[in-house]
């Protein structure tokens, strides 16, 4: 995608949708790096990315050996267009992961925990820091909540021009049953840009 489009979409001028529909922003690898480098999934494992956006996590994923299904409500250009996640049939996965639309975050995760599966969300980190929120953290606890010790740039493809303002937690629920939630930073993966 042009920078331009994307710098466009992200300070939510006109483009094919508007931001505000979509809620694009794509995740830089090294954000998605450091989720895998701490979760140390099997080789292989089939991972659902179901709001894939224009592929930034997806591509790590792959990078990282696992198996790929990538959908999005909109298509932008990789993998499955039209797929809403939140109407749409469990697809065979190991886990799901993704940096789901910030308005829709909570309707993510309570369809995620439907389908019963491992999943892995890129969040806000005040996202807890809700009186809104609390029933749903007792509803569908994480196993484990991962402060980045960075603000990703989600404007790194217009590099120079990001300056970020939000900080981040992967928040991963193992559906293994543990009570507890493990909180603990990642730091921050070195990747080479050409
Ligand atoms: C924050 S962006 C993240 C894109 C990508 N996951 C990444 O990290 O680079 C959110 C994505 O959610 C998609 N989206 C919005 N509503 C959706 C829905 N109901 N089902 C599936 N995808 C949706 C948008 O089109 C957008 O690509």
């Amino acid at each position: 995608m042009a920078d331009t489009l994307l710098g466009s979409r992200i300070a939510g001028g006109n483009t094919a949708y508007s931001r505000s529909e979509s809620d694009y922003y794509p995740t830089p690898p090294e954000a998605t790096k450091a989720l895998l480098d701490y979760l140390k999934l099997q080789d292989k494992s089939q991972i659902w990315e179901p709001a894939c956006g224009e592929g930034h996590i997806a591509e790590v994923l792959l990078e990282y050996g696992h198996s790929l299904i990538a959908t999005d409500l909109f298509y932008q250009g990789y993998g499955e267009g039209e797929i809403d996640f939140l109407n749409s049939p469990l697809r065979s996965c190991d886990w799901i992961i993704t940096n789901p639309p910030f308005k829709l975050a909570e309707q993510f995760i309570r369809r995620c925990h439907e389908h019963n599966k491992p999943f892995a969300l890129l969040l806000k980190s005040q996202y807890w820091h809700s009186k809104s929120r609390y029933s749903l953290f007792k509803d569908v606890q994480p196993t484990d909540i991962l402060p980045l010790t960075w603000r990703p740039d989600f404007l790194f493809k217009t590099r120079g021009k990001g300056s970020p303002l939000m900080d981040c937690i992967w928040c991963v629920w193992r559906n293994n049953g543990d009570q507890n939630t493990i909180y603990y930073p990642l730091t921050k993966p070195i990747i080479l840009r050409t």
